[in-house]
C-alpha cells in the first residue's frame, strides 16, 4: 500500500510516497532556510507563502521519483497539528483538494507521532512495547510511554525545546541559522571548558527545562550585564570571541543540553523497568553527542535503541506517510472537514 505523505508545518515543503508504512519510494524536502537566515529564525507569514509556492513542484517531484500515478495511491497523509498555522493550512488545504479529486481516503497526522515514526523508515525492525519514546526537536522535548494503544506523555519542557535552545545558543555566539547544526559541528572542534548548569526541576521530575542552561551560556560568552532596562550593556559579545573559545562554548553547551537530556532518559527508565526499548526523534535526534550518549546508555540496558536515519530527523514528509499507515490499516480515516490546529495533542 503506497501512502502519499505531506509535511508543511514549520520551514520545510515535503512530500513522498512511502510504501506500507516503511519503505520510502520518493522524498522531497525543499527548505527555507535561505529565506529565514536573514532574520535568525522562522517567519511565519514569509513561511506559509513559501510553502504555497513549493508544494505542487515538489508534490510533482515526488511522484515522478516514485513513479506513482494518482491511481497508484491508496491515501493522502498530511501533517495538520501542530505547527505555525498559515503553514498547516496550505499543507491541509493541498491534502484535501488531492483527496477529494482522486478520490483517496484522506488521513491527519500529529506531526510530533510523526517523529517517533522516522526511526523506522526503511529498516524491517519492530518496535518492541512498553518503551520509552523521547522527541526532541525545534518546538517539542517530550518524552512518552508508546504502547500497542498509543502514546501517554510523561514528562516535557516547561519551557524552550531543546531545539530551539541551541537556535538560541547559536544566536547568542553569532553562529548563524539554523543554529543546531552549526553548534554541534563546533562543538565536535571544542572542549567543554565552561561548565554550565543542568536544569533545577525536582529531581523526581521527568520534565526538562532548558532556558536557564541558554541564560547561564548568554552571561559566560558576555558576562554580566551592567546597568538596567535600555541602558544595559555586556562587558562582552560573541565578535571578541576566538574560533577556538566558541568551539569551546558550543562543547560545554553540548555537553550540558545533552546530560540533561539523558538525566530523564535514565530516571524514566529506572522508573519503568518494564520498558523493552528506546525511541527517538526530531530534529536533535541527528546530534552527534546525543546520538553517541544514547547508544551508550541503550547498550548498558541492553534495550534496543531506534534513532531516525540522518535524513530522517528532521522534518519531512516521509514520517507523515509512516504514522498515518496503522490508521489507515485499520479502516481508519478523516473527512473533508479535517483542519489545521496550532496545538496537538500533546502541546
Ligand atoms: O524536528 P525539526 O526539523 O522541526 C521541529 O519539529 O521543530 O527540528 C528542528 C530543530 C532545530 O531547532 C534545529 O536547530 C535542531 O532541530 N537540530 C539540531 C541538529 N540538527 C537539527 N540540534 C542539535 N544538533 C543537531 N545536529
Ligand atoms: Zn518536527
Amino acid at each position: 500500500m503506497r501512502i502519499l505523505g505531506i509535511e508543511s508545518s514549520c520551514d520545510e515543503t515535503s512530500v513522498a510516497v512511502v510504501r506500507d508504512g516503511r519503505f520510502v519510494e520518493s522524498l522531497i524536502i525543499a527548505t527555507q532556510d535561505d529565506l529565514h537566515r536573514r532574520f535568525g529564525g522562522v517567519v511565519p507569514e514569509i513561511a506559509s507563502r513559501a510553502h504555497l509556492e513549493r508544494l505542487l513542484p515538489a508534490l510533482r517531484a515526488a511522484l515522478e521519483e516514485a513513479d506513482a500515478r494518482p491511481e497508484d495511491l491508496h491515501a493522502v497523509a498530511v501533517g495538520n497539528r501542530p505547527g505555525l498555522i498559515g503553514s498547516l493550512l496550505v499543507g491541509v488545504s493541498a491534502a484535501k483538494a488531492l483527496a477529494w479529486a482522486w478520490g483517496k481516503p484522506l488521513l491527519g497526522v500529529d506531526h510530533v507521532e510523526a517523529h517517533l515514526h522516522a526511526a523506522f523508515l526503511d529498516t524491517d525492525a519492530e518496535l518492541q512495547t512498553p518503551a520509552l519514546g523521547l522527541v526532541v526537536s525545534g518546538g517539542h522535548t517530550s518524552l512518552f510511554i508508546v504502547d500497542d494503544d498509543g502514546m501517554t506523555l510523561i514528562g516535557r519542557t516547561i519551557d524552550d525545546a531543546v531545539g530551539e535552545a541551541y537556535d538560541k545558543a547559536a544566536s547568542i555566539l553569532g553562529l548563524p541559522y539554523p543554529g543546531g547544526p552549526n553548534v554541534d559541528a563546533a562543538a565536535q572542534r571544542g572542549s567543554p571548558t565552561t561548565p554550565l548548569p543542568l536544569s533545577r526541576l525536582a529531581p523526581d521530575s521527568l520534565d526538562f527545562s532548558f532556558s536557564g542552561l541558554k541564560t547561564a551560556l548568554l552571561y559566560a560568552v558576555r558576562g554580566r550585564p551592567v546597568g538596567r532596562g535600555d541602558a544595559a550593556r555586556f562587558e562582552r559579545g560573541a565578535s571578541d570571541l576566538s574560533e577556538d573559545e566558541i568551539n569551546d562554548f558550543c562543547a560545554s553547551f553540548q555537553e550540558a543540553a545533552v546530560a540533561a537530556l539523558l538525566l530523564k532518559v535514565t530516571r524514566a527508565l529506572d522508573l519503568r523497568p518494564d520498558l523493552r526499548a528506546l525511541v527517538v526523534g526530531g530534529g536533535v535526534s541527528a546530534n552527534s553527542r546525543l546520538r553517541s550518549a544514547l547508544s551508550e546508555l541503550a547498550a548498558s540496558r541492553g534495550l534496543p535503541l531506534h534513532l531516525p536515519p540522518m535524513r530522517y530527523c528532521l522534518d519531512n514528509a516521509a514520517m507523515i506517510a509512516a504514522a498515518a499507515f496503522p490508521r489507515f490499516r485499520r479502516g481508519r480515516s478523516d473527512d473533508l472537514s479535517l483542519t489545521a490546529a496550532a496545538a496537538g495533542q500533546w502541546s
